[in-house]
């Protein structure tokens, strides 16, 4: 991936083939990828045909943020789905580049997988948002200055966050709020004024992931489902110091319901 002359979708293919010999599972129908706060979607999910670590599949660097398994799973779920979990994402602030960042997502749609399910944990800047709250992401601000496509590639984005999908979600909480998702560069959380920029421009969710996934997933064709849960005000909006630590531990204890209303609508899908 970081030879400028390898077409990133070309790695795809090679680690698709690398997940289907080492799970013995040919082709996949949904993608998931379990940001921090979700991990337990997966037990819940169906039945774990095949764990793998990322490490041994084309293209995939080691984890480096605690919250992610660094697998990839092949599960079955009740109705027949065959879902990829991905429990390994690489943040465009590891500064490996933007194909890294989104090279699970074209893994995934070179396995077969139509749909794309993006979650993440993030900073709220809507005050009715209390820790541990899931929203749907709706549309996305995407605050890094890159994208993930290559060339003159003019890919259309609207209604990336499918409006379909975000009604199949709703089918199953009817509570689901939503809102604009602004992708930051990383890793340092916010200023205040960041954050009060996000607000003006149109955004309620902050965080360091997904809008370029979502992004390469358009490219390849496949329907977007974006989730983030709320571990946190954003900066200047709760008015405590923010903390990774703080972060992890609101995951941890919003991800049993939140990983089961993931698994229903995944089952829905
Ligand atoms: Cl406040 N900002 C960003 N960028 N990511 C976050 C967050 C805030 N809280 C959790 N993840």
């Amino acid at each position: 991936l970081d030879d400028p002359a390898a077409l990133p979708q070309e790695i795809a293919a090679q680690a698709a083939a690398d997940i289907a010999r080492l799970t013995g599972v040919e082709s996949h129908d949904i993608a998931v990828t379990l940001g921090s706060g979700w991990g337990k979607a997966a037990d819940l999910l169906g039945e774990t045909v095949a764990t793998i670590p990322a490490t041994e599949v084309a293209g995939f660097t080691a984890a480096a943020v605690v919250g992610h398994s660094g697998t990839l799973r092949s599960i079955l779920t009740p109705s027949g789905k065959r879902v990829l979990v991905i429990g390994a994402r690489t943040h465009y602030y590891e500064q490996h580049g933007v194909r890294r960042v989104v090279h699970s997502v074209r893994t995934a749609a070179a396995t077969g997988a139509r749909t794309m399910v993006l979650t993440n944990g993030a900073g709220g800047i809507k005050e009715t948002w209390k820790p541990g709250t899931p929203v749907l992401i709706s549309d996305h601000i995407n605050l890094t200055a890159d994208s993930p496509l290559e060339g003159a590639n003019f890919v259309d984005l609207t209604d990336l966050y499918s409006s379909r999908l975000r009604d199949i979600a709703r089918s199953i909480d009817p509570s689901l709020d939503e809102g604009v998702y602004c992708q930051f560069r990383g890793p340092h959380y916010e200023t205040p004024a960041e954050v009060q920029m996000a607000k003006i421009i149109g955004g309620h969710i902050v965080g360091m992931s997904t809008a370029l996934e979502a992004i390469a997933a358009r490219e390849a064709g496949m329907e977007v489902l974006g989730m983030s849960l709320i571990t946190n005000l954003a900066a200047g909006i709760q008015t405590t110091p923010l903390s990774h630590e703080e972060v992890i531990a609101a995951g941890r204890e919003a991800e049993p319901v939140i990983s089961s209303l993931l698994a229903q609508i995944i089952e829905a899908l």
